[in-house]
């Protein structure tokens, strides 16, 4: 197992650019399975989460191969493959995006239902009630998700559940309609970022689609799409989790490669915690004046700020002059970084779905574990800032997720290092990331 060991103490500084959005890049392979002919896309991040996708693609017919420069190329070779077993969705929840695309283009979808999660309740209730919707039959069989239908129908289908609407379903919905006969209207869609990719892609493709950002999503229905090009965009839950450590650290840095409109939420709450932020056509600078000031982060869907970065943001909290509340309304039970930041000095109080974080004045550095990718994310921003060294063990989460963070932040002048922790022994391999690179 790999571990970070973070030296804190130093400002940021410098430039970074951010990598291909991650949330993004998975639906849009998932929704590869429809293309009738290549695709081929770019600005797709080198994770452990995307070569999962990648393998269980695979398994589907599709042959995924990374090019000499950098283009991910996925085509189908076989059609026939309909099951997406357990041991690939419980590795990571997204692979259930294959439901629709399958469903729409085979006729039948055998996906295995993903189980628990490190970060909450995660039903997929909303995902079947949708499909249901547009004619398919839906049962569950010993723990899989079994839908079948000769074609789709459109239909009025709402994907907006107790917390919002939800991502990953509006994905599953909005790739199975685009082969079904008729027009279908997605209401109380999500209307994250990645979901407009997500249906930029397919109309690439030959999808005729409209509304996308918006809570209401039509769909007509085509007979058949074509294969065609794809730039995933930026990742932003990368680009604020970078802004986030710079002001953590007290420094001064700009984040490159980025859509400022998608970060406003995030923007206007670094500026409550009193970080100076400056925007340009496709960068952000920061630059943290002291110990920030005390805020209140309240994570909800898009346009809100986003549940991925709510962690990252209680890092910050914990250092603040005052009194901050940190409120998850999207997955309240998000809280499993509380007890790893409090290992680290901080004082935080759960209390239901709201953290109330006293600030203080120094983190200090020790050993901590991470349990799930944002998670470990927030724990990466107070190593950064804290005093003294930490040792952020299960960085495999971090890896799923984020393209070489260590790296990055290097670049900006931090000092992490990657360390391999076996039977006992600790011993040093400066850069092992570069495995996940195509
Ligand atoms: C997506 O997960 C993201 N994953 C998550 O990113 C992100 O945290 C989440 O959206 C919220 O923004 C991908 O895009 C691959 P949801 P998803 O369905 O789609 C409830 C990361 O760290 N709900 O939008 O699985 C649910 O319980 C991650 O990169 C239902 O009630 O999340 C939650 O409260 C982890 N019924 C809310 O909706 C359903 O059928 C939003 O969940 C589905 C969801």
């Amino acid at each position: 197992m790999d571990a970070f060991r973070i030296t804190g103490g130093t400002p940021l500084s410098g430039t970074v650019e951010v990598s291909g959005a991650k949330n993004a890049a998975l639906p849009i392979m998932a929704a590869s399975l429809l293309a009738n002919g290549p695709v081929s896309l770019t600005h797709v991040p080198a994770l452990t989460d995307v070569r999962t996708m990648a393998l269980l693609l695979g398994k589907l017919g599709v042959d995924c191969c990374w090019q000499t420069d950098g283009t991910l190329r996925l085509e189908t070779v076989d059609a026939a493959p309909t099951t997406a077993n357990y041991n690939l969705v419980r590795r990571m929840r997204a692979s259930f995006c294959v439901l629709g695309p399958l469903l729409a283009r085979r006729g039948r979808a055998i996906v295995a239902l993903p189980g628990g999660c490190a970060i909450g309740d995660r039903p997929v209730d909303l995902h079947l009630t949708g499909l249901a919707a547009l004619g398919a039959n839906i049962r569950i069989e010993r723990g899989y998700v079994v839908a079948e239908a000769r074609r789709l129908v459109g239909a009025r289908v709402h994907m907006r559940g107790p917390r919002g609407p939800t991502v990953t379903g509006t994905a599953n919905v909005l790739s199975a309609a685009v082969l079904a006969r008729g027009s279908t209207i997605i209401t109380g869609a999500a209307r994250e970022p990645e979901i407009v990719d997500l249906g930029q892609f397919l109309i690439s493709l030959g999808a005729q689609i409209h509304g996308l950002g918006t809570r209401t999503i039509e769909i007509i229905g085509v007979d058949s799409l074509g294969g065609g090009e794809h730039r995933v965009i930026p990742d932003r839950i990368e680009a604020a989790t970078l802004l986030i450590a710079v002001a953590a650290s007290g420094g001064e840095a700009t984040v490159s490669g980025v859509v400022p409109a998608h970060l406003n939420a995030v923007l206007e709450k670094l500026h409550d915690f009193g970080v100076a932020v400056s925007v340009e056509r496709d960068h952000v600078a920061v630059r943290a004046h002291g110990r920030p000031r005390p805020g209140r982060v309240v994570a909800q869907a898009y346009p809100g700020i986003p549940t991925d970065v709510q962690s990252q943001f209680m890092a910050l909290a914990c250092l603040a002059d005052g009194h901050s509340v940190i409120d998850d309304r999207v997955f309240v039970e998000r809280f499993r970084h509380v007890a790893e930041l409090v290992r680290m000095g901080a004082c935080i109080d759960r209390k239901g779905s709201q953290s109330i974080v006293r600030g203080v004045a120094n983190l200090s550095g020790t050993e901590v574990t991470a349990s799930d990718l944002r998670a470990s994310a927030a724990l990466v921003v107070a190593g950064l800032a804290a005093r003294g060294v930490t040792t952020l063990h299960r960085i495999d989460h971090l890896d799923r997720g984020y393209e070489r963070l260590d790296a990055k932040l290097n670049r900006l002048g931090a000092c992490i290092e990657r360390v391999r922790i076996a039977r006992g022994r600790r011993r040093c391999h400066k850069d092992s990331s570069s495995e996940f690179l195509p």
